[in-house]
C-alpha cells in the first residue's frame, strides 16, 4: 500500500505517544510504535493497520544497539521521528540517587540521541525528514523537587537547538514541543518511581516538601488538565506543515509560567517562582 512514508514514535504505549501514533497512521504514515509494553503495542497494531509494534527498552544498551542497527538498515528510511518516550521522578536534589538520575538521562536524553543518530543517515540520503523532540515547559525552568527531570528536558532543548541548525542544510526539520501539564500516565509513573518521599527524607526537608505541595495545590486550583490529544494534534500539525515553527508550546501554565520565564530576567523569575511555589519566606529553624 502507498503510504506518506515511514514514521517512528517512541513511547507509543500510552499518553501523547500513543495518540500521536494513531493520528499519524490515520494521516497515512506507516508508523513504527516503540515502547516497553509489548501487549499495549500489539493492541495498537491490531486496531490500526498502519502501525507496526516494536518493543524496546530505551534504557537497555544492548536492546538499543540492536534497535538502532535495525533503524539504520531499513530499506525505506524513517522520515518522521517523534522522540517522545520519557518519564519523571521527584525529589529534592539531596533525595535522588545518582543511579536513578542516570537512568532518567538514559531514557529522556541518551535514548533520544541514539535513535536520532540512527535515523539521520537515511534522512540525509533523502534530503528530507522531520524530527520532533518532546521537551516540556520545564525544559526552560525547573520546579523545585523536579531538578533531574527538568535537567533532562533542558538538555533536550539544547540538543534540539543545535541539531536544528546542523541539519537544516540537508532539508531536515527539527521541532521542539513544550507541553504544559497533560493528563496521561506520566504522573502515576512518577509517583510510583518516587515512592514515599516524606517517609524517607531528612526532617529538614519535610517542611519544604509540605510547603511546596501546598503551593502547588494552590497553583492547580481551577486548572483543567487536558488529555494527550491536545499535544498529539500539535505534533501532527507541525509534521504536516510546510514551514513548521522551531518550537511549539501548549497546555496549562504555558502562558502563566513559561511566558514569565521568557519575559523576566533570572533574578525576577527566581522571585516569581518562589512566590508561585509557596516557598518565599520559608525558613526552617
Ligand atoms: N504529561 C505531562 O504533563 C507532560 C508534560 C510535558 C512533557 N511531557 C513529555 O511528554 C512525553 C510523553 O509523556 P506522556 O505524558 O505521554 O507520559 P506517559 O503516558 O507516561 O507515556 C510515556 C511513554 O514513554 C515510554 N517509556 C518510558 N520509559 C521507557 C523506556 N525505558 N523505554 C521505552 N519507552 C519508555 C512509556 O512506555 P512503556 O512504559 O511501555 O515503556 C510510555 O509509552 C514525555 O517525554 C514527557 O516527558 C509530558
Amino acid at each position: 500500500m502507498e503510504t506518506k512514508g515511514k514514521a517512528l514514535v517512541t513511547g507509543a504505549s500510552s499518553g501523547i505517544g500513543r495518540e500521536t501514533a494513531i493520528k499519524l497512521a490515520k494521516e497515512g504514515f506507516q508508523v513504527i510504535a516503540a515502547a516497553r509494553r509489548k501487549e499495549r503495542l500489539d493492541e495498537l497494531a491490531r486496531q490500526n493497520s498502519n502501525i507496526i509494534p516494536r518493543p524496546v527498552d530505551l534504557s537497555d544498551s544492548k536492546a538499543m544497539e540492536d534497535f538502532c542497527k535495525e533503524l539504520s538498515n531499513l530499506s525505506e528510511p524513517i522520515t518522521v521521528l517523534i522522540n517522545n518516550a520519557g518519564f519523571s521522578l521527584r525529589g529534592a536534589i539531596e533525595d535522588v540517587s545518582i543511579s536513578a538520575v542516570k537512568n532518567l538521562f538514559e531514557v529522556n536524553l541518551f535514548g533520544l540521541i541514539k535513535i536520532t543518530q540512527a535515523c539521520l543517515p537515511g534522512m540525509r540520503r533523502l534530503r528530507k525528514g522531520t524530527i520532533v523532540n518532546l521537551s516540556s515547559i520545564v525544559g526552560k525552568f525547573p520546579f523545585p523537587t523536579s531538578g533531574p527531570y527538568s535537567a533532562t528536558k533542558h538538555a533536550v532543548e539544547a540538543i534540539s537547538d543545535a541539531l536544528r541548525m546542523e541539519v537544516r542544510p540537508f532539508g531536515i526539520r527539527v521541532i521542539t514541543i513544550r507541553p504544559g501539564v497533560i493528563g496521561s500516565e506520566f504522573n502515576e509513573t512518577a509517583n510510583r518511581l518516587t515512592g514515599d518521599l516524606l517517609s524517607r527524607t531528612d526532617p529538614d526537608y519535610k517542611t519544604v516538601y509540605q510547603t511546596y505541595g501546598a503551593g502547588m495545590g494552590k497553583l492547580f486550583t481551577n486548572v483543567t488538565v487536558p488529555g494527550p490529544e491536545l499535544i498529539a494534534d500539535l505534533i501532527v500539525e507541525a509534521v504536516l506543515s510546510d514551514s513548521p515553527k522551531a518550537v511549539y508550546a501548549k497546555g496549562p501554565f504555558v502562558k502563566e509560567l513559561l511566558g514569565e520565564r521568557l519575559r523576566l530576567d533570572d533574578e525576577g523569575f527566581y522571585e516569581f517562582m518562589m512566590e508561585k511555589t509557596g516557598l518565599k519566606g520559608l525558613v526552617v529553624e
